[in-house]
């Protein structure tokens, strides 16, 4: 009985926060860190961004579409690895995507399809990409949004389709809560990213999770999840 309050405090450590910056606010949010994004991305993103393309294992020739593509960081390396195959990248963010198409322009690329999009309608057809990676986008979106993200996830992915995901998640060593502290304090600073669980939410939505991985830098808890789209048609 002792434990109780105890139990209490941890259980809603561990409840996911509200999303508290909106969709609109978003845009002009990354529109405005666009500039600085790479800097705290290196310091504590890297590291589960590198595990993302390892598991993604992009293939020459294959149908690539990357979700919040941000300022290309993950994109420009998938479309090095697929000079004969199709790479998408799409984004809310303009002044993430002109970050995004200059470092692709230095990288000497030309591969690609960069634009505007939104997760929660893609524009493009059923069934039409091998591998979909989608880093750091579920942490600013609000829950009830996800049924209808993942639901555009399914469509898009061939069958037995790849789709590697990361987000911020609940820290599992000792300071790694420092950041869900500071996204209660001013949700801004932390560019809108809360910790976030989504192995639950994509096994009721149609894919099956093969490799749940924690990845720990500077502190930042970042999950990163490999699932393929099962054959099995989810009730959205
Ligand atoms: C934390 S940044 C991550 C950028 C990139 N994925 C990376 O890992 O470097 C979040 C990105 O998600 C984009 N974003 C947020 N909501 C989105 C949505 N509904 N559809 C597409 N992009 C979205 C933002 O504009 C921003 O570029």
């Amino acid at each position: 009985m002792a434990q109780r309050p105890k139990q209490e405090f941890r259980q809603r450590e561990l409840e996911i926060l509200k999303a508290r910056v909106s969709q609109v606010e978003v845009t002009r949010l990354y529109d405005r860190l666009a500039g600085v994004y790479d800097l705290w991305s290196h310091l504590t993103e890297a590291k589960a961004r590198r595990r993302s393309l390892e598991l993604a294992d992009v293939q020459d020739g294959q149908q690539v579409l990357e979700v919040a593509v941000g300022t290309g960081m993950a994109f420009v390396e998938m479309v090095k690895n697929n000079p004969h195959g199709r790479n998408v990248g799409i984004d809310i963010s303009e002044g993430m995507l002109e970050k995004a198409r200059r470092r692709l322009r230095e990288a000497g690329c030309e591969h690609y399809e960069l634009s505007v999009g939104s997760a929660l309608a893609i524009q493009a057809d059923d069934h039409s990409f091998d591998v979909l990676l989608n880093n750091y986008m579920f942490d600013l979106l609000e829950e009830h949004d996800w049924p209808m993200v993942l639901k555009e996830f399914h469509r898009v992915l061939k069958p037995g389709g790849k789709l590697v995901v990361v987000s911020m998640t609940f820290g599992e060593k000792p300071g790694s809560g420092f950041y869900q502290r500071l996204y209660q304090l001013a949700p801004l600073l932390m560019g809108g990213c809360r910790a976030v669980r989504l192995s639950g939410p994509l096994a009721q939505f149609g894919f099956v999770v093969k490799v749940r991985e924690y990845v720990q830098q500077l502190f930042f808890p970042s999950g990163v999840i490999l699932a393929i789209k099962s054959d099995i048609q989810p009730m959205f």
